[in-house]
């Protein structure tokens, strides 16, 4: 553990706090938008006396982000700034990112820190599978594991059997990729005629995209490594915002020695205490190139105590984004809710899609959802009906199920998205 791990409750406050200040007066002074917004609330930063005084600034959203396409959220003049990057952009303008060359170390920190907890250590041999590129995933990971002292394979998304392949020969000890693709790995290596849990792997950091408790059980299985859950966004910073630990697998740690989270109702916008449910906030601590106040995540978690280990306070696996939920004739699905009935009906396997239709004013939801190789023909009946039941009892509306032949889904090497809207078309 680095030195500023083992910092004590109090100290962690007062450092966040003085942090708190900082970036208050750095965003006011040099983001015209910052500036405009404080303003429109009658504040002040230095109206920020305590940590709870940031609830009364205002949230910063990615609507804000698009608005000040593509550099005027930056807080620093554009030479200092050493790297870009960008989320997708499938709608609309894509969000842009800015770091300085400090911003890029301190990334690098809490990065290497993630691997740490996760169980990585110097000489370690760590394979990337992060797309690398203007997603934060593989330059992120990439960063933080040579930072940590680990010999990295940066390989990138995609081209399946040749990652087999360098897993084989190079046998890393630590895997980095989105779970979803960590499965299309794990068919392919079955595919071959290699036992996956044969390989020199022992850890992944699994992230990205959200994934449940079950899918952990089939990765740690199927695999025979630990698989630990690590989480991020570029808005804040990307991978190595916060990061489970491998001795107790439970919560995320939230490095708050950069990144100070609140969670708050997503409707009304209070503040929630800690322990309650709600949508995740981010205000970023150290960021010089493009601080980042109140930050909406669109991500539902609850914020939890720190451990004996370490102070810093746990974030719930995020288990749904406001975004992915479903509305079915009134009632909220997540896929997550899905993937967990999928992985425990014997004869499916963990590949599945989920497809809206519309029949006049009715909105039907299909679970279409791939047998696992080998499953009986007899069983698919039983395993379609086992969830439709199980959505009817654990979420509450009824969904269609249709089981697949192996291999009929399309894989992504990168993000997976779940959810197949035909509606209108
Ligand atoms: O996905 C950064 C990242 C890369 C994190 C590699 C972990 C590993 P964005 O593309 O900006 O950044 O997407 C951020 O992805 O708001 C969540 O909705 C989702 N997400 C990221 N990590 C997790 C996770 C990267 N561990 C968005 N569990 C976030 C659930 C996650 N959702």
């Amino acid at each position: 553990m680095t030195p500023v791990e083992k910092i004590s409750e109090d100290e962690l406050r007062t450092l966040q706090l003085e942090r708190l200040r900082w970036t208050l007066r750095h965003a006011y002074d040099n983001v015209p938008f910052y500036r405009r917004s404080f303003d429109a609330a009658g504040l002040r930063p230095e109206d920020c006396r305590t940590l709870a005084d940031l609830a009364r600034f205002p949230m910063t959203t990615k609507h804000d982000l698009r608005d000040n396409y593509p550099f005027g959220m930056f807080a620093v003049p554009r030479e200092q700034v050493r790297r870009v990057h960008a989320s997708s952009g499938t709608t609309g303008r894509p969000t842009v990112v800015g770091y300085t060359e400090r911003d890029l170390s301190t990334w690098a920190d809490v990065m290497a820190r993630s691997i740490r907890a996760a169980g990585g250590r110097p000489g370690h041999i760590v394979h990337i599978a992060y797309g690398y590129g203007l997603f934060t995933g593989g330059l992120g990971a990439h960063y933080g594991a040579e930072r940590l002292g680990c010999t990295v394979v940066p390989v990138s998304g995609g081209m399946t059997s040749r990652q087999v392949r360098l897993i084989l020969d190079f046998e890393p000890d630590i895997i980095m990729v989105t779970p979803s693709y960590m499965l299309a790995l794990v068919d392919e290596f079955e595919r071959q005629g290699v036992d996956p849990r044969s390989t020199s792997l022992k850890i992944g950091l699994f992230g990205a995209e959200p994934w449940t408790e079950g899918m952990r059980e089939e990765i740690e299985d199927r695999v025979g490594i630990d698989a630990l859950d690590l989480y991020g966004l570029s808005e804040v910073m990307g991978p190595g915002v916060s990061q489970e630990c491998a001795e107790t697998k439970d919560g995320l740690h939230v490095w708050e020695d950069h990144f100070y989270p609140e969670v708050v109702d997503p409707v009304t916008g209070e503040v929630l205490p800690e322990g309650e449910r709600g949508e995740l906030l981010f205000t970023s601590l150290t960021k010089e190139a493009q601080p980042i106040i109140r930050y909406r995540t669109r991500d539902l978690t609850r914020l939890l105590p720190g451990t004996a280990a370490r102070p810093y306070r746990r974030m719930e696996k995020v288990t749904g984004r406001s975004d992915d939920m479903i509305i079915l004739r009134g009632v909220n699905v997540f896929p997550t809710q899905i993937e967990e009935i999928v992985l425990r009906t014997p004869g499916l396997s963990p590949h599945f899609q989920l497809m809206l239709t519309r029949e006049g004013r009715m909105d039907h939801l299909t679970v279409r959802v791939e047998a696992r190789p080998g499953c009986p023909a007899e069983r698919r009946d039983p395993a379609a009906a086992e969830v439709t039941a199980a959505v009817k009892d654990t979420v509450g509306v009824s969904v269609a199920c249709s089981v697949l032949d192996p291999e009929t889904l399309e894989r992504s090497a990168g993000k997976l998205s779940r959810l197949a809207d035909h509606r209108g078309t």
